[in-house]
């Protein structure tokens, strides 16, 4: 059994990965529903606690996915979503909203889909831009204070904004995508999260899927609309790459487990997506990898802090925090 250090988001406790659903709905290639409860299973057998999931992922399809999981052992596990992604059914056009009124309706429709009566983390997907934080942060405060939400989480705010919010009430979590391609918060988001005692989750600590060479097959694939993901910056970015799998082959693992092992490294909680049991159990492993530090030098050498070729999102996706480029 791979090593399981529990490690703090605030008052919550949670395994020393979680586990991210999206890609259980379709984002990257097609999932099947049987191998995702397996995997999804299979993950609470190894010791993963925490799993991740949003109102917009599927369109309620992940939330819906994780209450078929979790069903029956739902009080040992720390549930996490988020919401703000507001979905205008008739376009299926996207609107950012963090207004009180529309926090109500949509932690209601969560607690409806994951078949719970209390999220334990309940985090702002994006910053909304029309609504001032200390708005969106008293409302999430008032719905801990019903005990319809244990915790207040945040995703993709700069430092400005989370110390406004912390000033209204505790964080217990940021969280925001980091892994060796996207060390964007490195530069002062980590400091302040440790500084305030806000606890970090790692988003996309696969580089969603780049790090450990994972192929884009499907015309559907979302990595494709991506900057990142185009075939000039997937060139420049592979020969980065190189120095992980270098490190990988030295030490027979995969390049998912190097990358996955140096995010643990900092601190934080990853929360890598996968549709099959064999690559959890894999990344489950990673847990026992400890980088020297000649390898994490060797790491941070080849991916220097905003060098990753390619923005992080396409263009018109809701604005995030990012880097002073090099
Ligand atoms: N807050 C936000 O705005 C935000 C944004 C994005 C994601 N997230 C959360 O973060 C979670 C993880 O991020 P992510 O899914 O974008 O990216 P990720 O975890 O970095 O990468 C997922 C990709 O890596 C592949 N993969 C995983 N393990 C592998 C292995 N051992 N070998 C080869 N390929 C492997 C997966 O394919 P297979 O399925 O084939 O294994 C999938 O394509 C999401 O599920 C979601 O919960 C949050």
């Amino acid at each position: 059994m791979a090593a399981n250090t529990q490690r703090t988001l605030g008052t919550l406790t949670v395994s020393q990965q979680g586990f991210g659903c999206m890609g259980l709905s379709h984002t990257y290639g097609q999932a099947d529903e049987a191998e995702s409860l397996k995997t999804l299973d299979r993950a609470m057998a190894l010791g993963i606690t925490f799993f991740d999931t949003a109102d917009i992922y599927g369109n309620g399809h992940n939330e819906g996915l994780v209450a078929k999981a979790i069903d029956g052992r739902r009080d040992r596990l720390v549930v996490a979503t988020k919401f703000g992604n507001r979905l205008d059914r008739e376009t299926s056009g996207r609107t950012l909203d963090a207004s009180p009124a529309y926090i109500r309706q949509a932690v209601e429709a969560s607690l409806t889909r994951l078949k719970t009566d209390r999220i334990d983390l309940y985090y702002m997907h994006r910053l909304d831009p029309q609504t001032p934080i200390e708005d969106t942060v008293g409302e999430m405060a008032r719905l801990k204070a019903e005990g319809k939400i244990l915790a207040l989480g945040l995703s993709e705010v700069d430092s400005d904004i989370l110390r406004r919010a912390q000033a209204v009430a505790p964080i217990a979590a940021l969280q925001s995508e980091y892994s060796l391609w996207t060390r964007d918060v490195e530069e002062d988001i980590l400091a302040t999260c440790a500084e305030l005692g806000v606890g970090f989750v790692a988003y996309s600590p696969l580089g969603r899927g780049f790090l450990a060479n994972s192929e884009i097959v499907e015309a559907n694939d979302r990595r494709l609309q991506h900057p990142r993901f185009q075939a000039d910056a997937i060139a420049a970015n592979s020969l980065r790459r190189a120095a992980i799998e270098a490190v990988a082959a030295s030490r027979g693992v995969t390049t998912a487990q190097v990358s996955l092992a140096w995010v643990l490294s900092k601190g934080v909680v990853p929360i890598p997506g996968t549709r099959h049991v064999s690559h959890l159990e894999s990344n489950w492993a990673a847990n026992d990898i400890i980088l020297t530090p000649d390898e994490t030098a060797t790491l941070e050498a080849a991916f220097p802090i905003g060098s990753t070729v390619g923005a992080r999102y396409p263009a018109g996706s809701p604005p995030v925090p990012s880097a002073k480029r090099i």
